[in-house]
């Protein structure tokens, strides 16, 4: 017996993928809808512990405020995992504008010097100069650079290590590259790395490279990965430099003689 033929393959592409937007939406508004009453567990355990602080001590009131800590712990990590998570299922609008990538990678370095300070990181900047301009949303850039940036920091041993951030003219986009002597990535875990909720780390929420990745595609842009596992990893963030719309001349205007 002959099989059926599914249909044509772009039709039920075409249909799957609206499946998948409507299942989304209905799972960014459970999430957003989940989000409310969550804040009002996190302000009323608030008050709680203020109330549990007034009375006298004692072992149980010591007892009741620990459990309070925890739930507004717990509450406090839900409400960052729905935050990440309406992120991620938003369709992203941003608004661009005209930048200077090197401007921006400079600005992103100076916010990020103490964090990688502290962990006795080493950053050099090598920045390709006279860049063309590119359409960015600073602060979502500004985003998805930091999320690569403690990455490499996370894979790189306690006594620290070497990032180097650069820029390239590629013609008609530009590159930026982060790059880190870390751990480096399996083939394996590179196949996954932009899947939603995955993570090798033991408290990593595995949504920071899926966001960096929306936030990417809606700058019309694109990311590459190189790794060597004991070597180090190169981050590849390209960024497509608008045309150049040549200026129409004024349409010229005839003045018809009264008649
Ligand atoms: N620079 C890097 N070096 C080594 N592994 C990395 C690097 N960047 C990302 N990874 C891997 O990709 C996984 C997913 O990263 P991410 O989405 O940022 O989530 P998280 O950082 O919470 O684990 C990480 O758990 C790690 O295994
Ligand atoms: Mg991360």
């Amino acid at each position: 017996m002959s099989k059926k033929r599914s249909a044509n393959p772009s039709e039920t592409e075409e249909s799957l993928r609206r499946q998948l937007d409507e299942i989304t939406r209905l799972a960014g508004g459970l999430a957003h809808e989940v989000n409310n009453p969550l804040s009002t567990i996190r302000m009323n355990m608030g008050l709680l512990a203020e109330d549990l602080e007034k009375i006298p001590e004692s072992v149980p009131q010591k007892r009741a405020l620990r459990k309070v800590a925890t739930v507004q712990q717990e509450t406090k990590r839900l409400e960052r995992l729905l935050k990440n998570f309406l992120h991620l299922t938003r369709p992203q609008h941003l608004e661009l504008t005209k930048a200077d990538i090197n401007e921006e990678i400079r600005n992103i370095l100076r916010f990020f010097k103490p964090e990688a300070d502290e962990k006795h990181i080493e950053i050099s900047e090598c920045l390709t100069p006279n860049l063309p301009l590119v359409r960015l949303n600073s602060d979502a850039f500004h985003q998805a650079v930091i999320n690569l940036l403690r990455n490499a920091i996370q894979a790189m041993k306690e006594d620290g290590g070497k990032l180097i951030v650069q820029t390239r003219d590629l013609g008609v986009k530009v590159a930026i590259d982060v790059i880190d002597n870390g751990c480096g990535i399996s083939p394996k875990t590179i196949e996954r790395i932009f899947d939603p909720y995955y993570s090798t780390k033991k408290d990593g929420s595995g949504l920071g490279l899926p966001i960096v990745n929306q936030i990417i595609i809606a700058h019309g842009g694109g990311i590459a990965i190189s790794s060597e596992v004991g070597f180090g990893t190169q981050f590849t963030i390209t960024l497509p430099v608008p045309t150049q719309i040549p200026e129409m001349p004024p349409p010229s205007v005839v003045i018809l003689p009264k008649d």
